[in-house]
């Protein structure tokens, strides 16, 4: 069908797909109406992107005369330091005498530039890479365990003024996803020294106002992220000394290693003593290991505590600089048999265990730095520590509780639970050999028997039928499995 004249919808004109038929190349009106307008657009833009003040135009108006030849100065952190870069450099501009302007940089993430640069780009040449200022973007990075946030420029310019002196600073987060995994703070000053001198300062400010020290995180690996880093914090546990039921020696061995040389360090240092120290806890699965960590973490206020967990064992290195960067630092490393032959990342390196007591031994004698490690399997750490002296300095025994054990374990689990203690003894007696969370399971599980033997609403209260029914549950062959990951074989 052929169709001549104008047609307000030329695209309805039935044809091949995508490409028109001969006839409707000839002008429509509507066609010259959009000529018009894009015209138009184009002229404006033009006009306005000249009048639009660039990044190096701004930089070099800020900078004066010669920007392009001063040194460019830059730090660099890695990329879960960011929130602390942000928080030290808060810091560092607040300070008397400093004013400053911030500038958002758009179109950064797939860029790599430094300020050299967009100062280098100078009048008249086009921002290099399509960078041009814009809001500043921000992300909210954690700064506290209850979801606490400080949001952080992701990528900006702060334009200083300090007197005569200027300055400019890019600050850039880490965008892994992009190949950047480092945050990083770049400077030129028209003083070179000062650039020096700040950059030192927003160093010494981010360790200042470090927003890890003294809370309780976790190194691991960011799943989505790229093998990035991630620092994760943790509420600290809250736990009292009667939560933890261990021989009054032991907990006296762990608390004198791990609490009391904290406590004394200033008169140990002045001894001539060091500080740093390790400490090994070794027993069966069960008996409070972990649980005895968690009471270290409670009871250390303050301390920074950093725990090592299974994919990310390879950090180590890592992990002891910020632990020694903010001490007084716990570092935990659980189950650590589990990497004692793993060797790493990379072919040829030695036992990620090597590695770890390289480390220790790398750090500072007087780093108020403790080391717990925790195992279930002593005997396949034992040659390795024997090959590596003096970097535990105690490994402590926690054990199957004895009878008065087992006895302080049944109260503390059984809280304000009403429980017929008529055949406790007999409970004793037969709960030889089981860890404390079999006794802990024994509770629930009697508890149990009681809610379902009762009427819904009525006060809960254990009979000494249902303690010795739950015992005989647990004590069943059916049970073997039940018992070993409650960590219990009882004779
Ligand atoms: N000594 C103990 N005192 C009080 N409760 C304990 C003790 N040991 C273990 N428990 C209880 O048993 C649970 C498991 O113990 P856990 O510390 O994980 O054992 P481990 O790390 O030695 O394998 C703990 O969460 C705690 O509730
Ligand atoms: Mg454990």
């Amino acid at each position: 069908m052929a169709r001549y004249g104008w047609s307000a919808y030329p695209g309805a004109v039935p044809g091949p797909v995508g490409a028109p038929a001969d006839g409707d190349l000839r002008p429509e009106l509507a066609d010259v109406g959009r000529l018009a307008r894009r015209g138009l657009r184009a002229v404006v833009g033009a006009a306005r992107a000249a009048e639009r003040p660039r990044l190096s135009r701004i930089l070099n108006d800020h900078l004066g005369a010669g920007a392009s030849t001063l040194e460019v100065v830059e730090e660099t952190w890695p990329g879960y330091d960011h929130v602390n870069v942000q928080a030290g450099l808060d810091a560092w501009l607040a300070a008397p005498g400093r004013t400053w302007e911030l500038v958002g940089v758009t179109n950064f993430q797939h860029a790599m530039f430094g300020l050299g640069d967009l100062v280098a780009a100078g009048d008249g040449v086009h921002d290099p890479y399509g960078l041009s200022p814009g809001n500043p973007a921000t992300v909210n990075l954690a700064s506290g365990p209850d979801g606490e946030v400080r949001a952080c420029l992701r990528c900006g310019i702060y334009l200083v003024t300090e007197g005569e002196v200027r300055t400019a600073l890019l600050l850039r987060g880490a965008t892994p996803e992009f190949g950047t995994n480092n945050a990083s703070v770049q400077l030129v000053s028209t003083d070179p020294e000062a650039a020096l001198r700040s950059a030192a300062a927003i160093r010494a400010a981010t360790l200042e106002h470090n927003v890890f020290r003294g809370q309780v995180l976790s190194f691991g690996q960011e799943v989505f992220g790229h093998g990035q880093t991630l620092l994760q914090f943790h509420r600290r546990p809250v736990m009292t000394a009667d939560q933890l039921i261990l021989a009054p020696e032991t907990l006296a061995e762990v608390r004198r290693q791990v609490v009391e040389v904290a406590r004394h360090k200033e008169r140990l240092l002045a001894a001539g003593q060091h500080l740093k120290r390790g400490l090994l806890l070794y027993g069966p699965p069960g008996v409070g290991k972990t649980h005895t960590v968690r009471y270290l973490t409670s009871s250390l206020v303050g301390t920074t505590v950093l725990q090592l967990t299974g994919n990310a064992l390879h950090l180590i290195a890592e992990a002891c600089s910020v632990a020694r960067a903010l001490q007084p630092a716990m570092l935990i490393i659980e189950d650590v048999d589990l990497i004692a032959e793993d060797r790493g990342m990379h072919p040829g390196q030695h036992p990620l265990l090597f590695q770890l007591l390289n480390e220790m031994d790398g750090l500072a004698e007087d780093a108020d730095v403790v080391f717990v490690l925790t195992t279930n399997r002593a005997d396949l750490l034992e040659p390795a520590l024997a090959a590596r002296p003096g970097r535990v300095d105690q490994a402590v025994a926690l054990e199957l509780p004895d009878a008065a054990g087992r006895r302080a374990l049944f109260a503390l689990y059984r809280g304000d639970l009403r429980v017929d203690t008529s055949g406790l003894d007999d409970v004793i007696a037969r709960t030889e050999g089981v860890t404390a969370s079999f006794l802990k399971e024994l509770l629930r599980r009697a508890a149990l028997l009681a809610a379902t033997r009762t009427a819904d609403g009525e006060e809960l209260a254990v009979s000494a039928a249902d303690l010795s029914g739950a015992l005989d549950e647990l004590l069943d062959t059916r049970n073997a499995m039940t018992r070993t990951l409650l960590g219990s074989t009882p004779a």
